[in-house]
Formats: C-alpha cells, structure tokens, sequence
C-alpha cells in the first residue's frame, strides 16, 4: 500500500494518557491535545483530578472527545477503572501513554546517601506504575485486535544519572519486553526520550539561570531546550499507522543531546 499522510491519522482510536492533568504547562497536556487533533477519543487521567479536568475540557472545547480520570497508576484498581471507563466511555483501548512520573519533585541525593524510601517511591511510580497501567490496559489492547504503548523515558537515562534516571532507564527495559512479548499481538510498544522541556516542571527542575542549563547550551548538537509540543509528532508517529513497523525503539527528541550510534 502506498503511503499516505491520513497513515498519521488517529480516528476511531481510544487513547490513555497517563500524568495529563497536573501543572498547567505540561508534556502529558501536550500529548493528551496532540493525539486528540490527531481524531483519537482521550482519557485525560492524572492523580490530580482537577487538572485533568481542565486538560479534557480543553479538548471538548476545540471539538475533541475527552473524558477526565483520576487515576493513581501505583494502585490496579485505580488502573483497571481507569481502563474501564475508557471502555465505557469511547468502546475500549488502543494506545497508552505511560507519561505520569515523579521528576521535578525529586532531590539530588547522591546514591550511598538516599533514602529507601525515596527510591521505592520513585520506582513504585516511575516503574512499577508504568507496568501496572500495562497490565490494565493490554487485555482490552488484546480485544481490539493490537494497540500502541509509549512510555515517556528521558535523555537523563542516558547515562543514568540519580534515582529519576535509573527509574527511566529501567523503563527502557520494560519496553523492549513488552515489545517482545507482545509484538505478535499486534502490539508496539516504544520510548520517547525528551531533552530539557520546558513544561513547568521543566522549568522547575531546570532554572534559566542554572549550571545545567547552561552545560546543555555548550553540548546540546542543536537547540538545549523544546516545548512540550515538539514531542507530539513523534508520539504520533509511534500511535499511529505510520509507525506500525516500529517496535521496542526509544526515540530521542532532543536536539541532539544524547547522541548513540
Ligand atoms: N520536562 C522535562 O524536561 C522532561 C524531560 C524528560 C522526560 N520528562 C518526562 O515527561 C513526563 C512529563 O513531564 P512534565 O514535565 O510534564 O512533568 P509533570 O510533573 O507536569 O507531569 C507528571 C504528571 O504525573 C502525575 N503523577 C505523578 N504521580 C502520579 C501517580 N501516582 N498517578 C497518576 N499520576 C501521577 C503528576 O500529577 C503530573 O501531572 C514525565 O514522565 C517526565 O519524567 C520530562
């Protein structure tokens, strides 16, 4: 078949995206917005209940479809609701954007000194919470014959660096298994790696007048820094009918900062 644009097209498609509803300016706003231009219906779900509001009201008023969850992706109850109203509410799944994490949130402590506690929290959500969205999601993914999963890592995976980066590193490691055992299912799963976004927790983590950033600025190949909205093309890319092909990859959207053969 030849290619065509409408391939990018997401009509008739469910989508979760996970983290959607929490600061003003964020990624998973990005993406819950950019996938419902793209013709998909969105469940906008985020712990904070409000802000998801805010993000799926915004989707209606442009013509979109879009219904707010809260969910806490730590806990499969609140996952399997937040998979059943996407079946209630649009007919089932097809794409899960596992976005939601703890970053900005989280101290540099240097590895000999950190807390367990700290580290069990991040992975229980960075990690543990991607996987139980998974678990929730892929039967109804499995009862419309495939589906796409994208989990948001970060170009601060690569190396490694801090609790946030081994979580998002081991995030790796769970897509290139879900992709492997899902593949023959008709499901993709892959990885977006951002540089420094200045969503609001960006910005936080991230000042304008800090040390890193103007580290980035010498060493990033092109621009330090992007918009939340310049991670929406390769997301629907990987959703899409166009990237049908494409499975257990990370996708680096970030000016050239990590750079891997
Ligand atoms: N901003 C950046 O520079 C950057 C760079 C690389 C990767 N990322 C990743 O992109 C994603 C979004 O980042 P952002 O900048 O928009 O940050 P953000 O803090 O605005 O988004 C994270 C969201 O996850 C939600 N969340 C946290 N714990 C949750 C839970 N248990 N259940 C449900 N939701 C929960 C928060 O409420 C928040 O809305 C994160 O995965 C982050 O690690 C961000």
């Amino acid at each position: 078949m030849a290619f065509s644009l409408d391939q990018f097209r997401l009509d008739g498609k469910v989508a979760i995206v996970t983290g959607a509803g929490g600061r003003g300016n964020s990624i998973g706003r990005a993406y819950a917005l950019g996938l419902a231009g793209a013709g998909a219906a969105v469940i906008v779900a985020d712990i904070q209940a409000d802000g998801a509001k805010v993000v799926a009201d915004e989707i209606t008023a442009h013509g979109g479809r879009a219904v707010a969850v809260r969910v806490d992706i730590t806990d499969p109850a609140s996952a399997r609701a937040m998979v059943d109203t996407a079946t209630s509410a649009f007919g089932g799944v097809d794409i899960l954007v596992n976005n939601a994490a703890l970053m900005a949130e989280l101290g540099h402590q240097p590895i000999a000194d950190v807390a367990i506690e700290d580290w069990n929290r991040t992975l229980n959500v960075n990690l543990t919470g991607a996987l139980i969205c998974c678990q929730a999601a892929i039967p109804a993914m499995r009862a419309r014959g495939g589906g796409r999963i994208v989990n948001q890592t970060s170009g601060g995976a690569f190396p490694a660096v801090g609790i946030y980066g081994i979580s998002k590193l081991a995030l790796v490691g769970l897509t290139t298994t879900l992709a492997k055992s899902l593949g023959k299912d008709g499901i993709t799963a892959n990885a977006i790696a951002p540089g420094n976004v200045t969503s609001d927790a960006g910005k936080q983590l991230v000042p304008d007048d800090s040390a890193f950033l103007q580290f980035l600025k010498m060493t990033v190949a092109g621009r330090a820094q992007g918009e939340p909205d310049e991670l929406v093309g390769a997301l629907l890319l990987l959703c899409s009918d166009a990237g049908a092909w494409i499975t257990g990859q990370t996708l680096h959207v970030d000016g050239g900062w990590v750079l891997r053969p």
